[in-house]
């Protein structure tokens, strides 16, 4: 089942009235359950792209498709919808709320959509100890390594058991060993859950086992690798 499709989008950026055209032209579909990655230079386009898929930031032209809707003509209301409940977002900085504990930042989507309190506790406990925090559930983000800070931020995620998650280099200020954990985690909860995945990444098993490659290039897709 076709979950996103983006249609010829292009994303122009405008500083002191010179155009910076940071997408130019991508189209490609996401299948239910797909990991996909995209890699390509640092100022390539990749987080712009994830932002437009994401119902982050509208495109300078062409759609962006969820489910046959486009996304950018749904009401703001719709949208924020969408975001909170079909949509999760891991970013290279894990943007956890400090005076919150980590159980507490990852029951965050789930109070925002105003789900079941028991139910939230329960499933934030559930994923924290998939992720190896159980002991770490009281913890504060200042009181956590980066490593656990990202699994917390994974977590959160897939709080309100998204469709697919977008993550933008997440383990991007971690060392290797402690960005692979990360990267397990992300990988083996999204292939358990059928999640789909659409991540900016380096980290290469991931792009191995990745069903798409896509790299970009100065705003395009100059490569393309299916894994069928
Ligand atoms: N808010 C903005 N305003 C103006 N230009 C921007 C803005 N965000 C990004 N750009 C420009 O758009 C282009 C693409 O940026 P983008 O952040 O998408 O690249 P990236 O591939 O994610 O890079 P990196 O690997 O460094 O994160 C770059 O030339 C960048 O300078
Ligand atoms: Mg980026």
């Amino acid at each position: 089942m076709e979950l996103l499709r983006v249609e010829n989008v292009f994303k122009s950026y405008y500083l002191n009235k010179q155009e910076i055209q940071a997408v130019k032209g991508i189209s490609f579909s996401i299948e239910a359950g797909d990991i996909i990655v995209i890699v390509g230079s640092s100022g390539s386009g990749k987080s712009t792209l994830l932002t437009l898929l994401g119902g982050l930031l509208k495109p300078s032209r062409g759609k962006v498709l969820y489910k046959q809707q486009s996304l950018y003509t749904l009401s703001n209301g719709r949208l924020s919808i969408i975001r909170n409940q079909v949509f999760g977002f891991v970013f290279q900085f894990h943007y956890l709320i400090s005076e919150l504990t980590a159980r507490e930042n990852v029951m965050l989507p789930a109070r925002i959509a105003r789900k079941k309190i028991n139910e939230t506790v329960k499933r934030a406990e559930e994923l924290l100890e998939q992720v190896g925090m159980k002991d770490r559930m009281n913890h504060k983000p200042g009181e956590l390594s980066g490593g656990e800070q990202q699994r917390v931020a994974v977590c959160r995620a897939l709080m309100n058991q998204p469709e697919v998650i977008f993550a933008d280099e997440p383990t991007g200020n971690l060392d290797i060993k402690t960005a692979e954990g990360v990267h397990d985690v992300l990988w083996n909860l999204c292939q358990k859950t059928g999640t789909s995945l659409v991540v900016v990444t380096h980290y290469e098993p991931l792009t191995q086992r990745a069903d798409h490659v896509l790299t970009l290039n100065e705003g395009m897709v100059i490569k393309k690798r299916s894994l069928n």
